[in-house]
């Protein structure tokens, strides 16, 4: 056992130790530079660029977790390398799955969410030996470590998947000078090294590091001590797990290696904790520039960071590059929840901890700074980073206000809940008052399977729920349930399999090839062709059965062995069309995709004796008009995009749909709203592609192509098949308009497009926006609407001064319009739509400013006719008036105290009707009051009664004196009569009371 003071001994000498064997520079920069310099110029591999840590095409990972996902295809087979040696320098992100860090990060010095991966790869080309001496050099050559601080470990076997120990490696390291005692053989948990839950494997060789160096410690490796790390895995791909958890060799033997790179800095720089090297000093630093109110980082871990204040400082710098590194590759929280987690946590620490708003924006600036160089889509993309994180912290802001309070008021009742963090995960709240109500007596599997699956509470959620309420939480049998989920869900849609589907397999029908639906192209006159295609009828089917034939006019379906329709994917409708045979036309419709099959719905136009059969044979003709299009909406819905994201900045695709008529995208904008201006200019900018006539390039490329370009515009959490990728691009010269993968059909020259506007905007909810847009005859026919109506709207305004006296005749017209521009199915530009009902709207209060004028001195003129009586009315006499003030003009409100104002010294009740809402006021100065007679006694009985309305008070003001009924809307056919019933009871009354 060595005691602390022996240890500090130790670490002294150690230090002078490596001292003398590091070069003088090393900076983190000179230690990735030097990694990359020995593989690629002495060593002779190539450099392949970082992948983006968003996995394109791989459904089984959720971030990029190694330097191999990218290679992933070449070792199992499916794609062919471009070089067969390589080397770079790797985002990795871990923090779920097989692979995950992120519970442990901030508690250590070496777990991270975000690291950089250095790896060299072997596609078939070396394998062990010489793996193993290419890194031994590296590290005691180059970086000039000392022999006696590493120890190397390799493969064991495993008995159940029969695999022997790799005794070859072994021999490898002794042959290389290590010491038999330093190589130490382990099982699959730490010497088999797999992706994920399937993919390529294989057994691994790791170099650990001692940052003791006194003794031989190979008995604590794989311990998880903070000072004897594993450096460098070495893994030989030769196998490849299935989904049933079997393994299958693969066709070449390939080398994937991985060294952490803060790791090896951490030991270059003789540091313990990564966290003190210069991945992370200039974070932590610019944390304390940032708050100078905060005690300084101190390095403390464990009970000695008694108020978490150092670890929070490592988890802000920890998470920070995750967060920059993830949102410069376009990766978007509104997608991953993971990364919405971790930056509210963040926004949490930065707010609780740090204090300092603002402090996520600022820090991810010192990370593009210092990891810019290595990998400069972070420098290319930080306005997009900036945006995002400045509206997810406004999201949480709100969030903050809304969900503190409730959760504050549940903490109350159990100050326990309180280390919970209800922001990065606000359904806790129903969750809790769930748990409440059923009051359990543990969390069972059952429970918590409710909490993951309806209430979305991540496993370490519900455990930290689980301990808050003192509840005993069994994870193990959660983890049962969700496997049964994951089965049982799988098996619902094997069920869903059509049987239909299950009959074609089992007759071995051959899967429908629909290649063809690419075949078109533009003649020299400028029209498409579409090839015609012979085809052949597989199968009949009919109301779900395969029948043998089918007569005239029923609908059916029609199974062929191949097509040149485009059945429905990404979003883009199906196309129509006809199947012409002998003596029959077959009505194409519809198509629909059954797995690999295709079938085509319609009905048989033909005499009506004559029978399709199977194997007849006909021609297949894509319905041109149809498709030319939906192929002008198509390629315009990727303008859109595009534009969008250049005038927008950050930017997400949530789903599209693309039809002949029109096209609808629906995309998230963090940052504020479009305007009118925004979408005018929109408008304007894909009219100018249009006009200028670009290519529309379509091209096949493979998933290691797709990580080469990083101006692309992806669907965030799409994943895209990895060979035959079809990449759509619109360039002006070298600039990249518009790049994006897509299995749609496209026009082949932006001019086809003829025009384009946008006829819809919705918002849904805070960042989604809908937007619908049409091109050539729709679009210029909604151009024509739009310059109709507004020139309709442009003469109501020049009108507005001549027929000023005359409002109802100027509010009958605005109303016309308005109803014009809303409710009719009119296909209008969404830009002109606003603004014509913006200048209604601003005639309409002009109208009305003019119109109170106007109605105020009437009123006076009225009341004085009224008061010298000059105004013939039953209901009015020298003690009391009963008036109803008529107005012809349609306004919303009269203003009766106007009218009760001028009669101050006697008992006043006042009708007035516009816009079918009654009004009614009346006024009892106080010297009439009696019990009897008060003022809402007399509206009571009278108007209030008879409009079955209801009274309302004058605020500051006694009832008795002074009140309203509230406004009622009555017909206009029942006005003549209620309105004298109720002034006829206004008068009994006072007869009787006054
Ligand atoms: N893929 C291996 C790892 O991630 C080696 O790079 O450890």
């Amino acid at each position: 056992m060595i005691t602390t003071t022996s240890k500090t001994i130790i670490r002294q000498h150690v230090t002078r130790n490596i001292c003398k064997y590091v070069n003088s520079d090393r900076s983190a920069r000179v230690i990735r530079q030097k990694f990359l310099d020995y593989f690629l110029k002495d060593c002779n591999h190539q450099f392949i660029r970082s992948s983006p840590v968003v996995p394109y095409c791989d459904p089984s990972v959720a971030f990029v977790n190694a330097g191999m996902n990218q290679f992933k295809n070449i070792f199992v087979g499916n794609q062919e390398p471009k070089f067969s040696k390589v080397a770079n320098s790797q985002k990795c992100i871990r923090v779920g799955g097989k692979h995950n860090d992120l519970n442990v990060v901030g508690t250590d010095g070496y777990h991270h969410t975000f690291f950089e991966m250095l790896g060299n790869w072997s596609f078939g080309d070396y394998f062990k030996t010489e793996a193993c001496e290419l890194a031994w050099k590296l590290l005691l050559d180059v970086y000039k470590l000392p022999s006696d601080r590493l120890y190397v470990t390799y493969f064991e076997g495993d008995e159940k998947l029969e695999l022997e120990e790799d005794l070859e490696t072994k021999e490898i390291w002794q042959s290389l000078g290590v010491r038999p005692d330093r190589i130490i053989p382990f099982g699959l948990n730490e010497n088999f090294w797999e992706m994920g839950a399937t993919g390529p494997c294989g057994p691994c060789t790791e170099i650990h590091y001692d940052h003791i160096g006194f003794e031989n410690r190979s008995n604590l490796l794989n311990k998880g001590l903070f000072d004897l790390t594993e450096l460098w895995n070495i893994v030989f791909i030769e196998y490849n797990r299935n989904i049933d958890g079997s393994i299958s060799v693969l066709p070449n033997k390939h080398v994937d290696t991985g060294m952490g790179f803060e790791r090896l800095t951490a030991i270059l720089q003789d540091k313990n904790s990564n966290y003190d090297t210069d991945t992370f000093t200039y974070l932590i630093e610019a944390i304390e520039k940032n708050c100078p109110h905060l005690e300084k980082y101190k390095g403390l871990y464990g009970e000695k960071d008694w108020n978490n204040l150092d670890t929070s400082y490592r988890i802000l710098a920890d998470h920070l590059r995750m967060i920059t590194t993830c949102l410069a590759d376009g990766m978007v929280p509104e997608q991953n929840q993971k990364l919405r987690r971790i930056m509210r946590k963040c926004f949490s620490l930065s707010t609780n901890v740090f204090q300092k708003d603002g402090l996520v924006k600022e820090l991810s600036n010192y990370v593009v700074d210092n990891l810019g160089h290595v990998y400069p889509e972070m420098e290319r993309n930080i306005s997009q980073i900036h945006q995002i994180i400045d509206y997810e912290e406004e999201v949480y802001k709100d969030l903050q206000k809304s969900a503190e309070s409730e959760w504050g008021e549940l903490v109350k009742g159990n100050e326990k809940l309180k280390h919970l963090d209800v922001l990065e995960a606000p359904s806790l709240i129903p969750a809790y008052k769930d748990l409440m109500k059923l009051k359990p007596k543990e969390i069972n599997g059952e429970i918590a399977f409710k909490l993951y699956d309806t209430f979305g509470l991540d496993p370490s959620v519900i455990e930290k729920l689980a301990m808050s309420i003192n509840l005993p939480f069994d994870k193990k049998q959660l983890m049962i349930e969700l496997e049964i989920a994951k089965k049982k869900s799988k098996q619902k849609s094997e069920i869903r399999m059509n049987d239909l589907l299950h009959q074609f397999a089992l007759e071995s029908i051959p899967k429908t090839c629909d290649n063809s639906k690419y075949n078109y192209r533009k003649l020299e006159n400028n029209n498409y062709e579409f090839e015609p295609l012979k085809v052949k009828v597989l199968r009949i089917i009919h109301h779900n059965e395969v029948v043998r034939k089918i007569g005239s006019d029923t609908f059916c379906s029609l199974l062929l062995d191949k097509t040149n329709l485009y059945s429905e994917a990404g979003g883009q409708a199906s196309d129509k069309g006809i199947i012409q045979f002998d003596k029959a036309i077959f009505d194409v419709t519809e198509t629909e995709k059954l797995n690999s099959y295709i079938l085509h719905k319609g009905f048989l136009k033909c005499k009506s004796t004559y029978n399709l059969c199977v194997d007849s044979v006909g021609t297949l003709l894509v319905d041109k008009e149809n498709r030319i299009s939906i192929m002008k909406n198509h390629t315009a819905t990727h303008l859109l995009n595009s534009v969008l994201k250049q005038l927008k900045g950050a930017t997400c695709q949530k789903s599209s749909k693309v039809t002949e008529n029109f096209f609808n995208l629906d995309i998230a904008i963090f940052g504020p709203k479009l305007t009118i201006t925004d979408i005018e200019e929109i408008e304007y900018k894909i009219n100018s592609i249009i006009s200028k006539k670009l290519d529309v390039e379509t091209m096949i490329i493979d998933s290691q192509k797709l990580l080469e370009y990083d101006d692309i515009i992806t669907v965030p959490g799409e994943i895209y098949p990895e060979e035959n990728l079809r990449l759509v691009e619109i360039k002006e010269k070298d600039r990249v308009i518009s790049r994006e993968p897509c299995c749609g059909t496209h026009v082949t020259n932006t001019s086809d497009i003829e025009h384009f506007s946008l006829v819809k905007m919705k918002y849904l909810g805070r960042s989604t926006v809908s937007l619908n847009g049409v091109t050539g005859h729709n679009s210029k026919m909604a151009t024509e609407n739009g310059s109709e109506i507004s020139d309709e709207v442009n003469m109501l305004k020049k009108t507005v001064s001549e027929n000023i006296d005359k409002p109802d005749v100027l509010n009958i017209a605005v109303a016309s319009l308005r109803s014009k521009i809303i409710a009719s199915e009119t296909l209008l530009p969404v830009y002109i739509k606003q603004k014509c009902l913006k200048d209604l709207d601003d005639i309409s209060k002009q109208v009305k400013t003019i119109a109170k004028v106007t109605l105020n001195e009437f009123i006076d003129m009225e009341m004085q006719n009224v008061l010298d009586s000059k105004v013939q009315t039953t209901y009015s006499n020298k003690k009391y008036i009963i008036h109803y003030l008529r107005t012809s003009m349609i306004l919303e409100t009269v203003p009766l105290q106007r009218a009760t104002k001028m009669c101050k010294n006697i008992p006043v009740m006042v009708i007035s009707y516009t816009d079918n809402v009654v009004q009614a006021r009346c006024c009892v100065p106080k010297k009439f009051c009696t019990e009897n007679f008060t003022a809402d006694k007399w509206l009571q009985e009278s108007a209030v009664k008879v409009f079955e309305g209801c009274i309302t008070n004058v605020k500051g003001q006694s009832e008795k004196l002074v009140c309203n009924m509230k406004p009622k809307r009555v017909n206009i056919q029942d006005w003549d009569y209620l309105l004298k019933h109720s002034m006829q009871a206004a008068q009994e009354f006072v007869d009787k009371y006054l």
